[in-house]
């Protein structure tokens, strides 16, 4: 997944539930709304943590589930 892609690379990105779903810290905005398009849909848990998340846009996902 993206995080798992940002920490190989030293990229730095929050995770502070180490992908499990239940936090919003790596919450990414995607700025190619092709590319979200694309992406799969977010499940229910990473829309409910999304919703939680500071500065959310329509195209906001959580890092650690994006694959
Ligand atoms: Fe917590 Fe992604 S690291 S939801």
């Amino acid at each position: 997944n993206l995080l798992e892609i940002a920490q190989t690379y030293d990229i730095e990105m929050e995770g502070a539930c180490e992908g499990s779903c239940s936090c919003s810290t790596c919450h990414v905005i995607v700025e190619d709304e092709a590319m979200y398009d694309k992406m799969e849909e977010a499940s229910d848990d990473e829309n409910d943590m999304l919703d939680l998340a500071f500065g959310l846009t329509e195209t906001s996902r959580l890092g650690c589930q994006v694959v």
